[in-house]
């Protein structure tokens, strides 16, 4: 696990824009495009903004497919839309094929058939791992003030599925569904990259990745929160967390 505190939200962006651009030349080299799951939420803004403007060119978006770690229950062009926000600031700036942007459909009752169709998607696009799961290059992930990741939030169905890599979340602190990625999806990739920013999120990045807890008493404090939880089996795990985020982190010892 690699945790690397930067100086400031513009900072995290900035290192996981670089990380794309490795991520791609990597891909290259085996001849395939870098598949990457973009989070949802208002973290990954920035980082969408660095990508269509400063990385526009560093990037070779001939070579990137485009899935979502998780969609809420609305249209495309909801304000609420995950994939409205990529759309936006990203996907509409950038010379990406559109048959290589994944959009999950989840808006209203169509969201059970398109956690369906997500499943074959992935399926069909990517490469498999041991036990036949589809194996994402890189997966962006942001984490809420609940220790949620994607649509996986504490005590929810989704957490326990170990058979499907999408499904449909019943979600009642919210009072409604998402469609998200599972765990077993999420950790068969070949990297995963956390970008948590900002105070309200120390108290549980200490929880979860505090020197003085792993594998003490209250170690397992952490693994109540399903950000926890995301431990790729042979993949890479960062954490890029700004000072903020960081605040309540103990050193080591
Ligand atoms: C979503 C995200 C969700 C998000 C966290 C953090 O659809 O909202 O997938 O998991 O990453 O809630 O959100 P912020 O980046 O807005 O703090």
């Amino acid at each position: 696990m690699n945790i690397e505190v930067l100086d400031d939200a513009d900072a995290v962006a900035l290192r996981a824009a670089e990380t794309l651009v490795e991520v791609v030349e990597e891909a290259r080299a085996d001849q395939r495009p870098a598949s990457v799951a973009l989070s949802g939420g208002s973290t990954p803004r920035r980082l969408f903004r660095i990508l269509a403007d400063v990385f526009r060119g560093r990037v070779d978006w001939e070579r990137v497919r485009i899935f979502f770690g998780d969609e809420r229950n609305v249209a495309a062009d909801h304000e609420d839309s995950n994939y409205r926000t990529a759309r936006e600031l990203l996907l509409s700036k950038v010379p990406i094929r559109e048959d290589r942007i994944h959009r999950m459909e989840a808006a209203g009752e169509e969201i059970d058939r398109g956690a369906a169709s997500y499943e074959e998607a992935l399926r069909r696009f990517l490469p498999r791992a041991n036990g036949d799961v589809p194996v994402l290059d890189l997966v962006w992930l942001g984490m809420g003030d609940d220790g949620h990741t994607a649509s996986l939030f504490p005590l929810t169905r989704a957490l326990e599925v170990v058979d499907r890599w999408v499904v449909v979340n019943e979600v009642p602190q919210l009072g409604t569904r998402r469609m998200t990625l599972t765990f077993p999806l999420l950790n068969a990739a070949r990297r995963v990259q956390f970008l948590v920013t900002g105070r309200g999120k120390a108290a549980i990045v200490q929880d979860i990745l505090g020197r003085d807890i792993l594998g003490g008493e209250s170690g397992r404090a952490g693994l109540t929160y399903p950000a926890a939880r995301v431990l790729p089996a042979s993949g890479q795990l960062d954490w890029l967390l700004d000072r903020e985020a960081a605040a309540e982190l103990k050193a080591d010892g």
